[in-house]
Protein backbone atom coordinates (compact mmCIF):
# COMPACT_ATOMS: atom_id res chain seq x y z
CA UNK A 1 0.00 0.00 0.00
CA UNK A 2 1.23 3.40 -1.18
CA UNK A 3 0.59 5.95 1.66
CA UNK A 4 0.94 9.36 1.97
CA UNK A 5 0.93 11.16 5.69
CA UNK A 6 -0.40 15.04 6.24
CA UNK A 7 -0.02 15.77 10.44
CA UNK A 8 1.13 17.50 13.08
CA UNK A 9 3.15 15.33 15.84
CA UNK A 10 2.12 15.70 18.18
CA UNK A 11 2.32 12.10 20.33
CA UNK A 12 0.33 10.35 18.97
CA UNK A 13 0.96 11.68 15.52
CA UNK A 14 4.50 9.54 15.94
CA UNK A 15 2.88 6.69 17.28
CA UNK A 16 1.13 6.53 14.17
CA UNK A 17 3.82 7.07 11.98
CA UNK A 18 5.70 4.64 13.59
CA UNK A 19 2.89 1.92 13.79
CA UNK A 20 3.29 2.46 9.80
CA UNK A 21 6.84 2.29 9.33
CA UNK A 22 6.72 -0.83 10.71
CA UNK A 23 3.60 -2.50 8.99
CA UNK A 24 5.53 -4.26 5.91
CA UNK A 25 2.93 -3.77 3.07
CA UNK A 26 2.46 -0.39 3.57
CA UNK A 27 5.13 2.05 1.81
CA UNK A 28 4.91 5.89 2.78
CA UNK A 29 6.01 8.20 0.02
CA UNK A 30 5.72 11.24 1.89
CA UNK A 31 5.03 13.46 5.17
CA UNK A 32 3.98 16.68 5.06
CA UNK A 33 3.08 18.80 8.42
CA UNK A 34 0.89 21.67 9.09
CA UNK A 35 -0.34 23.65 12.15
CA UNK A 36 -1.89 22.02 15.43
CA UNK A 37 -0.39 20.06 17.98
CA UNK A 38 2.79 22.17 17.31
CA UNK A 39 3.96 24.84 13.93
CA UNK A 40 4.08 22.97 10.90
CA UNK A 41 8.13 23.41 10.61
CA UNK A 42 8.34 21.85 13.87
CA UNK A 43 6.38 18.86 13.02
CA UNK A 44 8.34 18.21 10.17
CA UNK A 45 11.54 18.64 12.71
CA UNK A 46 9.97 15.99 14.68
CA UNK A 47 9.16 13.50 11.62
CA UNK A 48 12.50 13.90 10.45
CA UNK A 49 13.74 12.55 13.99
CA UNK A 50 11.34 9.70 13.95
CA UNK A 51 12.04 9.02 10.58
CA UNK A 52 15.61 8.43 12.01
CA UNK A 53 15.04 6.52 15.27
CA UNK A 54 13.01 3.92 12.86
CA UNK A 55 16.46 3.72 10.73
CA UNK A 56 14.65 5.63 7.39
CA UNK A 57 16.26 8.51 7.55
CA UNK A 58 16.62 10.22 4.08
CA UNK A 59 14.09 7.51 2.70
CA UNK A 60 11.25 9.62 3.08
CA UNK A 61 10.66 12.90 1.89
CA UNK A 62 9.32 15.38 4.26
CA UNK A 63 7.84 18.88 4.04
CA UNK A 64 6.56 21.40 6.20
CA UNK A 65 3.15 23.04 5.09
CA UNK A 66 0.52 25.73 6.35
CA UNK A 67 1.14 27.74 9.79
CA UNK A 68 -2.08 28.92 9.51
CA UNK A 69 -5.95 28.01 9.10
CA UNK A 70 -7.52 29.65 5.72
CA UNK A 71 -8.98 31.66 8.11
CA UNK A 72 -8.15 33.45 11.70
CA UNK A 73 -4.87 32.82 13.36
CA UNK A 74 -2.89 30.07 15.32
CA UNK A 75 -4.62 30.55 19.03
CA UNK A 76 -1.76 29.13 20.94
CA UNK A 77 -0.86 24.96 21.13
CA UNK A 78 -2.02 22.01 23.26
CA UNK A 79 1.19 21.55 25.09
CA UNK A 80 -0.59 20.03 28.01
CA UNK A 81 -1.07 17.23 26.00
CA UNK A 82 1.85 16.98 23.50
CA UNK A 83 4.96 18.71 25.67
CA UNK A 84 6.48 21.94 24.37
CA UNK A 85 8.20 19.97 21.47
CA UNK A 86 5.25 18.29 20.42
CA UNK A 87 6.87 14.72 21.66
CA UNK A 88 5.79 14.78 25.12
CA UNK A 89 9.26 17.28 25.68
CA UNK A 90 10.97 13.82 25.00
CA UNK A 91 14.35 15.31 22.86
CA UNK A 92 15.16 12.66 20.16
CA UNK A 93 18.38 12.97 18.23
CA UNK A 94 18.18 15.63 15.31
CA UNK A 95 18.90 14.27 12.36
CA UNK A 96 21.11 14.89 9.09
CA UNK A 97 18.17 14.83 6.47
CA UNK A 98 16.10 18.12 6.01
CA UNK A 99 12.34 18.91 4.77
CA UNK A 100 12.07 19.16 1.65
CA UNK A 101 11.90 22.97 0.28
CA UNK A 102 8.93 23.10 -1.79
CA UNK A 103 5.70 24.93 -1.36
CA UNK A 104 3.81 21.31 0.11
CA UNK A 105 0.73 21.69 -2.19
CA UNK A 106 3.38 21.03 -5.26
CA UNK A 107 4.70 18.75 -2.70
CA UNK A 108 1.55 16.77 -2.37
CA UNK A 109 0.13 17.19 -5.92
CA UNK A 110 3.69 15.69 -7.22
CA UNK A 111 3.27 12.63 -4.82
CA UNK A 112 -0.39 11.92 -6.07
CA UNK A 113 0.65 12.48 -9.60
CA UNK A 114 3.41 10.09 -9.11
CA UNK A 115 1.67 7.18 -7.62
CA UNK A 116 -1.71 8.41 -9.89
CA UNK A 117 -4.73 6.01 -8.25
CA UNK A 118 -3.00 4.08 -5.82
CA UNK A 119 -2.01 6.92 -3.17
CA UNK A 120 -4.17 5.98 0.26
CA UNK A 121 -3.65 9.81 2.04
CA UNK A 122 -4.21 9.51 5.89
CA UNK A 123 -4.68 12.98 7.37
CA UNK A 124 -3.63 13.18 11.04
CA UNK A 125 -4.06 17.00 11.67
CA UNK A 126 -5.72 20.14 10.15
CA UNK A 127 -6.88 19.63 6.66
CA UNK A 128 -5.42 22.99 5.67
CA UNK A 129 -2.68 21.39 3.49
CA UNK A 130 -5.50 19.36 1.73
CA UNK A 131 -7.56 22.50 1.35
CA UNK A 132 -5.11 24.41 -0.40
CA UNK A 133 -3.66 21.35 -2.79
CA UNK A 134 -7.46 21.01 -3.68
CA UNK A 135 -7.65 24.53 -4.24
CA UNK A 136 -4.13 24.89 -6.56
CA UNK A 137 -4.68 21.78 -8.14
CA UNK A 138 -8.38 21.09 -8.67
CA UNK A 139 -7.69 17.29 -10.00
CA UNK A 140 -5.99 16.59 -6.79
CA UNK A 141 -8.61 14.38 -5.47
CA UNK A 142 -9.23 12.44 -8.47
CA UNK A 143 -5.54 11.18 -7.98
CA UNK A 144 -6.08 9.57 -4.61
CA UNK A 145 -7.13 6.05 -3.73
CA UNK A 146 -9.02 7.11 -0.76
CA UNK A 147 -8.75 9.40 2.32
CA UNK A 148 -8.57 7.94 6.10
CA UNK A 149 -8.37 10.81 8.62
CA UNK A 150 -9.15 11.65 12.18
CA UNK A 151 -11.25 14.10 12.98
CA UNK A 152 -14.77 15.12 13.90
CA UNK A 153 -17.46 13.14 16.01
CA UNK A 154 -21.21 12.40 15.42
CA UNK A 155 -22.13 11.74 18.93
CA UNK A 156 -19.78 11.45 21.21
CA UNK A 157 -18.93 14.79 22.93
CA UNK A 158 -15.77 17.15 21.13
CA UNK A 159 -12.39 17.39 22.83
CA UNK A 160 -12.44 21.22 22.33
CA UNK A 161 -15.85 22.24 22.39
CA UNK A 162 -19.17 20.37 23.79
CA UNK A 163 -19.48 19.65 20.06
CA UNK A 164 -16.17 19.97 18.27
CA UNK A 165 -13.23 17.61 17.78
CA UNK A 166 -9.55 19.15 17.34
CA UNK A 167 -8.96 18.77 13.99
CA UNK A 168 -11.80 19.72 12.19
CA UNK A 169 -12.61 22.73 15.12
CA UNK A 170 -8.47 23.63 14.16
CA UNK A 171 -9.64 25.09 10.64
CA UNK A 172 -13.16 24.32 9.75
CA UNK A 173 -13.40 26.20 6.28
CA UNK A 174 -10.38 23.61 5.18
CA UNK A 175 -12.49 20.65 6.63
CA UNK A 176 -15.21 21.54 4.85
CA UNK A 177 -13.50 21.83 1.37
CA UNK A 178 -12.01 18.74 2.32
CA UNK A 179 -15.28 17.08 2.84
CA UNK A 180 -16.68 18.37 -0.59
CA UNK A 181 -14.14 17.08 -3.03
CA UNK A 182 -15.00 14.17 -4.94
CA UNK A 183 -13.14 11.59 -2.99
CA UNK A 184 -13.20 8.57 -0.90
CA UNK A 185 -13.08 9.53 2.90
CA UNK A 186 -13.59 8.09 5.82
CA UNK A 187 -13.58 10.17 9.01
CA UNK A 188 -12.19 8.10 12.26
CA UNK A 189 -13.75 10.61 14.68
CA UNK A 190 -13.83 11.08 18.55
CA UNK A 191 -16.96 8.23 18.29
CA UNK A 192 -14.27 5.53 17.84
CA UNK A 193 -11.21 7.04 19.41
CA UNK A 194 -12.46 7.73 22.32
CA UNK A 195 -13.28 3.69 22.83
CA UNK A 196 -10.11 3.07 22.45
CA UNK A 197 -8.25 3.33 25.32
CA UNK A 198 -4.89 2.93 26.11
CA UNK A 199 -3.65 1.37 29.15
CA UNK A 200 -0.34 1.97 30.70
CA UNK A 201 -0.11 -1.62 31.78
CA UNK A 202 -0.62 -1.85 27.77
CA UNK A 203 2.77 0.25 27.01
CA UNK A 204 4.52 -1.72 30.08
CA UNK A 205 3.81 -5.00 28.17
CA UNK A 206 4.76 -3.96 24.90
CA UNK A 207 8.24 -2.63 26.13
CA UNK A 208 8.72 -6.17 27.56
CA UNK A 209 7.22 -8.43 24.28
CA UNK A 210 8.43 -6.01 21.45
CA UNK A 211 11.15 -7.39 19.08
CA UNK A 212 14.76 -6.57 20.68
CA UNK A 213 15.45 -4.55 17.43
CA UNK A 214 12.10 -2.47 17.63
CA UNK A 215 13.17 -1.65 21.46
CA UNK A 216 14.24 1.82 20.70
CA UNK A 217 11.40 2.99 18.94
CA UNK A 218 8.79 1.32 22.07
CA UNK A 219 10.55 3.34 24.30
CA UNK A 220 10.87 6.17 22.71
CA UNK A 221 6.89 5.58 22.37
CA UNK A 222 6.41 4.70 26.27
CA UNK A 223 8.53 7.95 27.38
CA UNK A 224 6.34 10.47 25.42
CA UNK A 225 2.95 8.20 26.10
CA UNK A 226 3.98 9.41 29.85
CA UNK A 227 3.56 12.94 28.85
CA UNK A 228 0.40 12.25 27.51
CA UNK A 229 -1.20 10.03 29.90
CA UNK A 230 -0.88 12.69 32.26
CA UNK A 231 -2.31 15.31 29.98
CA UNK A 232 -5.55 13.01 29.36
CA UNK A 233 -5.60 12.97 33.11
CA UNK A 234 -4.68 16.45 33.78
CA UNK A 235 -7.71 17.25 31.49
CA UNK A 236 -10.26 14.49 33.51
CA UNK A 237 -8.95 13.21 37.28
CA UNK A 238 -10.42 9.67 36.84
CA UNK A 239 -8.59 9.32 33.99
CA UNK A 240 -6.52 5.77 33.96
CA UNK A 241 -5.99 5.20 30.09
CA UNK A 242 -5.41 7.86 27.20
CA UNK A 243 -7.43 7.71 24.29
CA UNK A 244 -5.80 6.66 20.70
CA UNK A 245 -6.53 8.58 18.59
CA UNK A 246 -4.22 9.41 15.61
CA UNK A 247 -2.80 5.75 15.51
CA UNK A 248 -6.59 4.09 15.47
CA UNK A 249 -6.95 6.19 12.49
CA UNK A 250 -3.80 4.89 11.23
CA UNK A 251 -4.85 1.25 12.00
CA UNK A 252 -8.22 1.54 9.80
CA UNK A 253 -6.39 2.81 6.97
CA UNK A 254 -4.04 -0.72 6.82
CA UNK A 255 -7.34 -2.55 8.49
CA UNK A 256 -10.59 -0.98 7.61
CA UNK A 257 -12.48 -4.30 9.43
CA UNK A 258 -11.98 -2.82 12.86
CA UNK A 259 -14.41 -0.62 12.21
CA UNK A 260 -18.03 -0.21 11.28
CA UNK A 261 -18.90 2.68 8.95
CA UNK A 262 -22.04 4.78 7.56
CA UNK A 263 -21.69 6.64 4.74
CA UNK A 264 -23.76 9.73 5.41
CA UNK A 265 -23.80 13.32 3.61
CA UNK A 266 -21.78 15.48 5.75
CA UNK A 267 -20.48 19.19 6.02
CA UNK A 268 -18.57 21.24 8.51
CA UNK A 269 -20.53 24.08 10.56
CA UNK A 270 -18.50 27.46 9.89
CA UNK A 271 -19.93 29.51 12.14
CA UNK A 272 -20.99 29.94 15.48
CA UNK A 273 -19.09 29.73 18.65
CA UNK A 274 -19.76 26.36 19.88
CA UNK A 275 -20.42 24.72 17.19
CA UNK A 276 -17.90 26.02 14.75
CA UNK A 277 -16.18 22.89 13.30
CA UNK A 278 -18.73 20.50 14.22
CA UNK A 279 -19.33 17.97 11.65
CA UNK A 280 -22.92 17.65 10.53
CA UNK A 281 -24.52 15.36 9.24
CA UNK A 282 -27.94 15.04 7.31
CA UNK A 283 -29.85 12.11 7.30
CA UNK A 284 -33.35 13.94 5.60
CA UNK A 285 -33.96 11.93 2.33
CA UNK A 286 -33.46 15.63 0.99
CA UNK A 287 -30.34 16.81 2.48
CA UNK A 288 -28.63 19.78 2.40
CA UNK A 289 -25.85 20.01 -0.47
CA UNK A 290 -22.65 17.62 0.69
CA UNK A 291 -21.09 14.71 -0.66
CA UNK A 292 -20.95 10.88 1.14
CA UNK A 293 -18.57 10.72 3.74
CA UNK A 294 -17.94 7.02 5.96
CA UNK A 295 -17.73 7.97 9.31
CA UNK A 296 -16.80 5.01 11.57
CA UNK A 297 -19.26 4.92 14.33
CA UNK A 298 -18.00 1.74 16.16
CA UNK A 299 -14.82 0.04 16.75
CA UNK A 300 -13.32 -3.04 18.03
CA UNK A 301 -11.16 -1.67 20.07
CA UNK A 302 -9.25 -4.58 21.82
CA UNK A 303 -8.72 -5.75 17.95
CA UNK A 304 -7.44 -2.52 17.15
CA UNK A 305 -4.90 -2.43 19.92
CA UNK A 306 -3.69 -5.96 19.28
CA UNK A 307 -2.92 -4.90 15.38
CA UNK A 308 -1.26 -1.95 16.87
CA UNK A 309 1.26 -3.38 19.41
CA UNK A 310 1.87 -6.26 16.80
CA UNK A 311 3.78 -4.14 14.46
CA UNK A 312 6.35 -3.94 16.70
CA UNK A 313 6.26 -7.48 17.80
CA UNK A 314 6.33 -9.88 14.70
C1 LIG B 1 -6.49 15.06 17.32
O1 LIG B 1 -6.01 16.32 17.80
C2 LIG B 1 -4.61 16.27 17.97
O2 LIG B 1 -4.24 16.83 19.19
C3 LIG B 1 -4.23 14.81 17.95
O3 LIG B 1 -2.94 14.64 17.41
C4 LIG B 1 -5.28 14.18 17.08
O4 LIG B 1 -4.93 14.25 15.72
C5 LIG B 1 -7.47 14.49 18.34
O5 LIG B 1 -8.60 15.30 18.45
CA1 LIG C 1 -2.64 14.76 15.06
Amino acid sequence: MKMFIDCDPGVDDSVAILFALNRPEVEIVGISTSTGNVSAVQGAENTLRILKLAGMEGKIPVCAGAEKPLVGEVDGFPDFIHGKNGMGDVELPAAEQKAVDMDVCDFMYQKACEYEGELVLVSLGRMTNLANTLAKYPDYAKKIKRVVSMGGTIYSHGNVSPVVEANIGGDPEAADIAMMADWDMTLVGLDVTLKTHLTRSDVDKLLRCCLPEKKEMVSFISEELKYYMDGSRRQNYTMEYSPLHDPLAMVVAVDPSVVNTRKMVTRVECGGTWCRGKVVVDLREQPIEGRFVEHALEVDSRKALNILFAAFQN
